[in-house]
């Protein structure tokens, strides 16, 4: 059976958080008490994940490696990382990564993405082909969208429909045998210069082995101040910072106690 490896993807220029991502990376902000790459890590580690490739952007390596390059040192968790030089789009992650998926299946979840859903099971039971989700939005023209036929099948995926075909956003977690390797480098680029997450989507819509699945929860894309600051409500209401896998809770709490430790030394 294929194992299951994580990506996250962390890179980009979140210009649209300038100034604040003049000092920093969009995925370290604060989204209420911890960094905001803890929660899409926290989905990979609580659906049992081990190897996690983390990219980042090349201005951002460095912080990345202080925050999360020693962090599961004691704990049976592998992060690798991988700089990528320009943001060339969601699918270039599958080139990038793919001497580190090798012949096995890969979630790939967005840095930036919040879900209260706990998306373990479908993880763990993943077997070959796509999977991916959906979430009735009021502003699909922000995202990647899906169109349900009347009996619930996807039959239309589209990147930022210009013209509306559903409310339906694609929110930033996606399953895929390693066919998607295969895929990602064969994709064109868009009009707007990238390699699109859509075309993979589309790749195994058409050989109709795509599965979508719709969710209950809350999914936030914090990439705006708005969205920011609604994250940091939403996890505090809803308690999603509470719900974190014990082993990453256990790592982050360890981390932090010799933060301290080291603080106080330099004090002295
Ligand atoms: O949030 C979900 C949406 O994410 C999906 O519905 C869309 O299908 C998908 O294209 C994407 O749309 P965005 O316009 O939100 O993508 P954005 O360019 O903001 O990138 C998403 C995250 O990925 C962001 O945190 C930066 C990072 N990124 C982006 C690109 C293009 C990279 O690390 N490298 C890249 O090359």
């Amino acid at each position: 059976m294929n194992k299951m490896k994580g990506i996250i993807l962390a890179g980009g220029t979140a210009t649209r958080l300038f100034p604040l991502t003049a000092t920093t990376s969009k995925q370290l902000l604060p989204v209420y008490n911890r960094q905001m790459i803890f929660y899409p890590l926290n989905v990979l580690i609580k659906a049992g994940i081990k190897d996690i490739l983390m990219i980042v952007s090349p201005e951002h390596s460095g912080q990345f490696l202080n925050l999360l390059g020693r962090i599961f040192e004691r704990h049976d968790v592998r992060l690798e990382f991988k700089v990528q030089s320009v943001p060339r789009g969601l699918a270039d992650a599958f080139i990038l990564g793919e001497n580190f998926i090798d012949n096995d299946n890969v979630t790939m979840i967005l840095g930036d993405n919040i879900f209260e859903d706990d998306f373990s099971r479908i993880i763990r039971n993943f077997r070959s082909g796509g999977q991916i989700f959906a979430k009735k939005v009021p502003d699909p023209e922000r995202y990647g969208v899906v169109k349900f036929d009347e009996s619930g099948k996807a039959v239309q995926i589209v990147e930022k429909p210009q013209e509306w075909i559903s409310d339906y956003a694609i929110p930033g977690l996606y399953i895929y045998d390693n066919r998607v390797c295969r895929a990602a480098r064969n994709a064109q680029r868009s009009e707007r210069g990238e390699i699109e997450i859509t075309t993979l989507h589309n790749y195994y819509l058409e050989k109709g082995v795509l599965q979508v699945s719709t969710f209950e929860g809350e999914w936030l894309d914090a990439g705006t101040f708005d969205t920011l600051l609604e994250a940091g409500r939403i996890v505090k209401e809803k308690e999603i910072y509470k719900n974190f896998d014990p082993q990453i809770e256990k790592a982050i709490e360890e981390f932090n106690a010799e933060l301290k430790t080291i603080a106080k030394k330099q004090l002295l």
